[in-house]
Order: structure tokens, then sequence, then C-alpha cells
């Protein structure tokens, strides 16, 4: 029988030489190359076409944008989501491209699941939570061979790979339309001052112009329009990148902690999750009440820990993606915010389910008989009280 592998493939040099590994050393006898669309630059979509056809055996593009911002984007902002404090990228796409590597071996009638990850990083443990689901063979060329840039440049040349500067490229880039992820190269030494090149969606922030004020709708938790003009999600989001980008909005840099321990330094661009989660978390106080927001942030945070492991097939996560549609059933109306030199603010709010109410709050109301309020003053700290009046400590 054939021994079939499909191959989540990105054109760089790390899965291109697991098309030739796969069959040397693995034994494979066809490698299929599936590269999944989730927003990345097209360049790196075609580049990976033009090289499949030197190397692969059949080649798939998968055009999974709109289902990476239904299926995973949005969950994440009802979600509130985020790992340490920043904002989430790689993790959720991580999934869904599995995923569609699955779909495509079972539709060859593969038998082997394979990726290129190395064995430091979190990619191993997402791609293979979702290909683990199957009783196909995996197989991380990268991570058993444990091999070197040089020796890996060397096997490419060998096997007439093109490799196009990937030797001097002095960072890897992971790249959706949600978020831009740069490390390596001098970037893993956490003290070293990363320069201006390694962004390309924002500006410095220093260099950022005037000020802009963008009101961004929403429907259900999920973000529907900028400005009043509907737009689907994926449009959505491109915009906000390019309008965000230009203020210089959504840059992170931090040291993290990895699934298995070790900790990275990250360098990462998202002016259009920095908007939309700020815009987002804004609202839900309008309308949420104060047990379901301070419930909900524990949900929250449980359910990006599950977002960044990769487990979205963990029953946990459906039970509180449950939950949390339920809530965002309330999360409508609109956020105005004010973008300025890398800062968001918010500057109004309103929506037809705010549990806000003026006429209640205001000092000269008097739907309310503020007397009313002298009975719960007296209970107020009663014990407290006991404790320091009456036992006198
Ligand atoms: N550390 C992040 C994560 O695991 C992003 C890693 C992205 N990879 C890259 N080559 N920049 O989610």
């Amino acid at each position: 029988m054939v021994k079939k592998a499909v191959l989540a493939y990105s054109g760089g040099l790390d899965t291109s030489i697991c098309v030739p590994l796969l069959k040397e050393k693995y034994g494979c006898d066809e490698v299929i190359t599936v590269a999944v669309d989730v927003g990345q630059p097209q360049d790196d979509i075609l580049n990976a076409e033009e090289k499949a056809k030197y190397i692969s055996d059949k080649h798939y593009t998968i055009d999974a944008k709109e289902e990476f911002v239904d299926q995973y984007i949005f969950p994440l902002i009802k979600a509130n989501g985020d790992y340490e404090g920043y904002v989430m990228g790689t993790s959720i796409a991580r999934p869904l491209i599995a995923k569609k590597v699955v779909e495509t071996a079972k539709k060859e009638g593969a038998s082997v699941l394979a990726h290129g990850c190395t064995g430091k990083g979190n990619d191993q443990l997402r791609f293979e939570a979702v290909f683990r689901l199957t009783n196909m063979e995996v197989i991380a060329p990268m991570r058993d061979m444990n091999l070197t840039r040089e020796w890996e440049i060397e096997y490419a040349k060998k096997n007439n790979i093109p490799v196009i500067a990937t030797s001097e490229k002095p960072w890897s880039v992971d790249e959706n339309i949600w978020s831009r992820s740069v490390e390596g190269g001098l970037l893993e030494d956490p003290n070293y001052v990363p320069p201006e090149e390694i962004y390309e969606w924002t500006q410095a922030p220093e260099n950022a112009g005037e000020s802009q004020i963008v009101e961004i709708g929403f429907e259900n938790g999920v973000p529907i329009s900028i400005d009043g003009n509907r737009l689907d999600g994926y449009k959505l989001i491109l915009e906000l990148n390019k309008i965000g980008g230009a203020h210089g909005i959504g840059r992170s840099d931090l040291v993290e902690d990895r699934i298995l321990g070790l900790k990275a330094r990250e360098n990462y661009e998202h002016p259009a999750a920095t908007i939309l989660l700020t815009a987002h978390r804004d609202l839900e106080k309008l309308v949420l009440t104060r047990s379901e927001l301070k419930f909900k942030s524990m949900v929250d945070s449980q359910w990006s820990e599950l977002a960044y492991y990769g487990l979205v097939d963990e029953p946990l996560y459906s039970d509180l993606n449950a939950f949390i549609d339920k809530t965002q059933e309330r999360v409508n109306g609109t956020v105005k915010l004010k973008l300025y030199k890398g800062n968001v603010s918010i500057l109004a709010r309103t929506s037809p389910n705010a549990l806000y109410s003026q006429e209640l709050v205001s000092f000269d109301s008097e739907t309310i008989d503020q007397k009313d309020a002298e009975g719960y003053s007296k209970y107020h700290g009663f014990q407290a009280r006991v404790y320091k009046k009456f036992l006198g400590n």
C-alpha cells in the first residue's frame, strides 16, 4: 500500500525540507502539502504554492479566512481572550490549520499527518491535539531529528528546494489576520531593544499623526460596523488593522511562558485586536450585571488558557462558549474610541441593553427616595461593628 502523508505546509525552510525527509527517512511514498490561508500575506501563500510545485506530489491552498474569523476570532472577542495579558494569535489559528490538514488527509486516503514544528514550542502540542483525534500516524521530522539551520540549508540545496534568503532572514514570523508574531534571532535576548524593522503592521507611535475617532458597532458580542458602516468580519478586522496600525496601536513586547514551561521573548502587532478588545470589554461593563462580570472574568480566563493550549476539542471549551454566548445576547451597541499615538481610549458608549439608568443615578433625580438607603447603611459592615464595638477589639 502506498504510504501517503499530508503535511501542514507554510513554504518556509522547515516545512519544505520535511517533504523529502518524509520520503527518505520515514518511508512515505507520497507527500501532499497543505497551506491554510488564515489571512497571512498573499505572498506567503503564493510562495508556498510555487515551492510546492518543485517538491510535493500535490498541493492544496485552503481558504479558511472566513472560518477563522467566525469560529475562532469572534469567540475570542466574546471571551475577551488573552494569555498573560497579551493578544493571542498563533494559538487560535493552529487548531483550524490542523483540522484542514486532517480533512485533506481523509479526503486523500492518507495515513500520515505531519508538521514541521520543533520540540521546544507550543505549536507541536496544538497541532497534535487535533491530529491525534484520528488514528493516523503523526510524524514531526523537525522535532524528531534535532536539526541545525546549517544542515537544513545544505539539505534543502541538495534536494533542489529553493531557499529564498531564509538564511539571512533574522527572525521567525507567524502571521494571520488577527496578529503578527515575531521571535527568534537577536530578539531571543530579552534585553535586546528590537529595531523598528521588525514591525510591519504598525508605525512607531511617536510618528503617528493627529488623533482619530472611530465608532465600533457590536451585535451579540461581535463587531459588525465601523462608523456606522456594516462590514463582514474579515473586512472589518482588515480595516481596523490599517486604521490602528497608522496610529501605532497594538504592539506588545513580552516574556511569555510557553506551555512546556520555557520562557520566550515575543514581539507582536495586533492593532484591530487591541481596538476591538478594548471596545468589547467596555460595552460588557454597560450591559452585564456585577455578578455576571465577576463570574465571566473567571470563565474568560479559563477559556483563554484552553485557547492558548489549542485544546478546542476539550468539552469544557464548548461548555464555556455556551455560557459566554448566552451573556453576549445583550452585548449590543456602539463604543466610540480615540486612537492617538499608540493609545486607544474610550470616549463614549451606548446600548439598547444598558443596565445603566441616567435617571436613577443622577443627582437631580427624585425617582429614588434616598432615605431608603438609611436602613441598608445600618446593616452595612454589621459584623465588623460587632467585632470592634462589642468585643472590644
Ligand atoms: N509564542 C506564540 C505562541 O505560541 C507565537 C509563536 C509564533 N511563532 C513565530 N515563529 N513567531 O502562540
